[in-house]
């Protein structure tokens, strides 16, 4: 076992509420990293000697973001698409199957190049934890193929079968497939099962079907909802005991107060919000409630091409009026939650004894710089389960 002391971390961001709000924030702070957990955290005045020593020359350090919503796997360019929708067109999700072509054509090879790159931008960026969806095969074989290539990089799969109903085919006999054949052949790679519910895709009856199945098969269940209009996947979602329901740009007062009293995280994705032009979810709403509030990327090709929680956790402090520790918190704690790794076996989301070591330096004395220098690339350190990734 090998060791490393931390040390010239002027603003330290734990997540343990112990040491003082929401960021648990310490000043001249030191970390001690065992292998790949953390083994220590506290002042610098009293750090213990360890076999090797990084000076980080007084830079703000917090957990790696948790990226707890992502479709990363993929091939094609839409930005015809996103040209289109910002001369005024509405987001169709339609253009999924654009995506889905796409991704049919590419070999094994392509997608898992094309994979690996864009983890490895995610992790330069500060994310040591990422979610990865299928969704872009909607075949039998094509999701298998997805979720066993996204398993490569990421042990949360999420199997989203259910993202649209393929051209030419029947709802019912789609859903009938997503729930059998299909579940069967995905269900080796995946944790979790997901529902695109809203009008456009899957209707509440469809939704609770495909969650169900994902349920009696063993997979943990995911929603999205209320992304494009009001509608069932949030009341279906906390239902179901759903770990997240993500988007919910169109909250009525029933969906926040039911929320409020669940376990169920609101993922907001507000590097979507913008790309689609939706309204903002009512962040402040959802915390008021007793919501716990996650950000994600939704990295996709259609409406969120983008991995960077940087710019993610500017855009709920600049525009949903996150506070800078809601927002950090949520693109950490939050994500783990919404993934439900913040307990357990090497827990991830905070830096706290026990907690797998995963850091993020930035060239910057505080977290605040975020937002205060939005769309600058702060990132100078990533530790990844106790190993230096950049
Ligand atoms: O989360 N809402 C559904 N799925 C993606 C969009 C995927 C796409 O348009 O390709 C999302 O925004």
């Amino acid at each position: 076992m090998t060791s490393e002391l931390l040390i010239g971390i002027s603003e330290l961001s734990t997540n343990d509420p112990e040491h003082g709000g929401l960021l648990g924030r310490l000043a001249d702070a030191a970390v001690v990293i065992d292998d790949d957990a953390i083994a220590w955290v506290g002042r610098a005045v009293d750090a213990p000697a360890a076999d090797r020593r990084s000076d980080l020359g007084g830079r703000a350090v917090l957990p790696g973001w948790v990226d707890s919503h992502t479709h990363l796997i993929f091939a094609g360019d839409r930005s015809e698409e996103f040209e289109y929708r910002m001369a005024g067109h509405a987001y169709q999700a339609g253009g999924i199957r654009t995506t889905v072509r796409a991704t049919t054509d590419a070999s094994d090879e392509q997608l898992r190049a094309s994979l690996a790159e864009r983890r490895a931008v995610a992790r330069s960026n500060g994310t040591t934890w990422m979610e990865v969806k299928t969704g872009y095969g909607l075949d039998v074989t094509q999701e298998a193929r997805l979720a066993r290539l996204a398993a490569e990089v990421t042990p949360d799969v999420t199997f989203l079968g259910a993202h649209v109903v393929p051209p030419d085919s029947d709802a019912d006999d789609y859903v009938a497939l997503v729930t059998g054949e299909m579940l069967d052949a995905v269900r080796p790679y995946a944790r979790w099962i997901d529902v695109f519910c809203e009008r456009g895709a899957f209707g509440p009856e469809h939704s609770r079907a495909v969650l169900e199945a994902g349920r009696a098969a063993g997979l943990g269940l995911r929603v999205h909802g209320n992304q494009l209009g009001e509608g069932d996947g949030v009341r279906l979602a906390v239902e179901l005991g759903a770990a997240s329901v993500d988007h919910c740009n169109h909250l009525t007062a029933r969906d926040i107060e039911a929320l409020g009293s669940s376990s169920t995280v609101a993922t907001l994705l507000p590097a979507c919000d913008l790309s689609t032009r939706e309204p903002f979810p009512p962040a402040r709403e959802l915390i008021e409630a007793g919501a716990t509030i996650a950000l994600a990327s939704n990295g996709n090709p259609g409406t969120s091409n983008t991995t960077s929680m940087a710019f993610c956790v500017a855009t709920a402090v600049l525009q949903m009026r996150l506070t800078i520790e809601e927002a950090v918190w949520a693109a950490t704690a939050g994500g783990a939650r919404a993934l439900r790794r913040n307990e357990g076996v090497s827990p991830i989301g905070a830096i706290m004894p026990g907690y797998r070591a995963d850091l993020h330096v930035i060239d910057a004395p505080s977290v605040s710089h975020f937002a205060y220098r939005p769309g600058m690339d702060l990132t100078f350190g990533v530790w990844e389960a106790g190993a230096r990734v950049r």
